[in-house]
């Protein structure tokens, strides 16, 4: 983890270099995030928020100028996103500190924060437009590039490796699972073949052509274009997603003092699922149904702030097609993080709830299962 206000960190390339950070991507529910957050950050002598997607910095750049007196963390795992928010917010000066570490540390970003706990949380989860749109970082079926995928291309396993390395088997399971794809099965024995004739795939046009020609004629002509799903999948393997956003809820949320708010923006079901879970189980009573007495501790120690999902209206998606799918959630600490942490609400064994691989996925040695055990989230790999 490595505070880097001024870090270049992976400068852009050459043509991406002119287009400013502001104009890479538009910040999905801008003003409904403000509002959900205000009452934590606007009375408050110094507040402070963590972002923990700062991507191109266009939440941060809001509340720094709505919350005169706030000070923004923003954590990103893309020491590309880092350096352009970080020149994008150069003029708010020390109320801007731009972190490159994954947002499952925020516990101890928090702590370095040097407070008791932070004011609020924002969490706008997924893949920027600039990390979608940049030639080269393979996240897109629309641009010829290597399949790369990693939000952090200071280490870990590409899409590439994980083509070249994964079994049938898992394959399957990862785009059945990340991608939902009905046709995972016919793909993952597709991409088997052709690796095991000696041409493995490696970039996105022949992945995206690849599962073209995999899936029946009647699914090319609907809902998309047909590869959709297998990038999706492939980047949330690759890129270890749920599981940090697993890990980084009930931290995020210890992080939080009394009072304090926090505000997730999902874009597909999976990663809604696991917030909503973590936020009802902060909103509900841990004791077993019908005890007389509840346990200090085992109260609810959250307020929902939104009910159910809140989603973009016909005028935003019109303006801004990546937030068709968003999903917000927001909750309040009613009790302190010491009386009633939310890591309580782990498994005991540490593991996402969600869906996990088949055994055979991973070998023991594999980069990507080390990146967060060895080195969790750590900037310099
Ligand atoms: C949707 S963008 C955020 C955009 C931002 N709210 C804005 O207005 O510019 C998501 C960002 O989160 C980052 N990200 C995704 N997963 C992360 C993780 N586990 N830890 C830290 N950053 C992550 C991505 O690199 C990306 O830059």
């Amino acid at each position: 983890m490595t505070a880097t206000a001024g870090d270049r960190g992976t400068a852009p390339g050459p043509e991406q270099g002119t287009v400013p950070a502001a104009q890479r991507h538009t910040p999905v529910l801008l003003e409904r995030c403000l509002d959900l957050l205000a009452p934590a950050l606007q009375d408050g002598p110094a507040p402070v928020m963590i972002d923990g997607t700062l991507g191109m910095g266009g939440h941060t750049e809001a509340a720094l100028e709505r919350f005169e007196r706030l000070t923004v963390i923003g954590i990103d795992r893309d020491a590309q996103a880092i350096s352009l928010a970080t020149e994008r917010l150069a003029r708010f000066g020390p109320r801007f500190r731009a972190v490159h570490t994954t947002y499952d540390r925020i516990d101890e970003v928090a702590r370095e924060g040097g407070r008791g706990g932070v004011d609020a949380v924002l969490m706008d989860l997924g893949v920027s437009s600039l990390q979608l749109d940049e030639a080269g970082r393979g996240f897109s079926y629309a641009r010829p590039a290597p399949l790369d995928m990693r939000m952090d291309q200071g280490g870990g396993s590409t899409a590439q490796e994980l083509l070249e390395e994964a079994s049938q088997e898992e394959l399957a399971w990862i785009l059945r699972t990340y991608g939902e794809e009905r046709f995972a099965s016919r793909i993952a024995a597709a991409l088997v073949r052709r690796r095991e004739a000696g041409r493995a795939v490696s970039t996105t046009a022949e992945l995206a052509e690849l599962v073209r020609e995999s899936v029946p004629a009647a699914a090319r002509r609907t809902g998309g274009h047909p590869a959709k799903r297998t990038f999706q999948a492939l980047r949330i393997a690759v890129n270890s997603e749920l599981d940090v956003l697993q890990r980084a809820l009930p931290r995020a949320l210890d992080a939080l003092r009394e009072g304090g708010r926090l505000v997730v923006e999902s874009y597909h079901s999976l990663e809604d699922r696991i917030v909503k879970q973590v936020l009802a189980a902060g909103a509900a009573s841990r004791a077993p149904e019908g005890l007389p007495l509840v346990p200090e501790a085992d109260r609810p120690y959250l307020e929902l702030l939104t009910h159910g999902a809140v989603k973009a209206d016909a005028f935003e998606i019109a303006s801004n097609p990546r937030s068709a799918s968003v999903r917000l959630r927001a909750a309040m600490r009613t009790r302190d993080a010491l009386q009633a942490p939310a890591l309580g609400v782990e498994r005991p064994t540490g593991r996402a709830p969600g869906p996990r691989p088949p055994q055979s996925r991973r070998a023991p040695r594999s980069p990507r299962v080390q990146r967060h055990t060895r080195n969790p989230g750590g900037a310099h790999r």
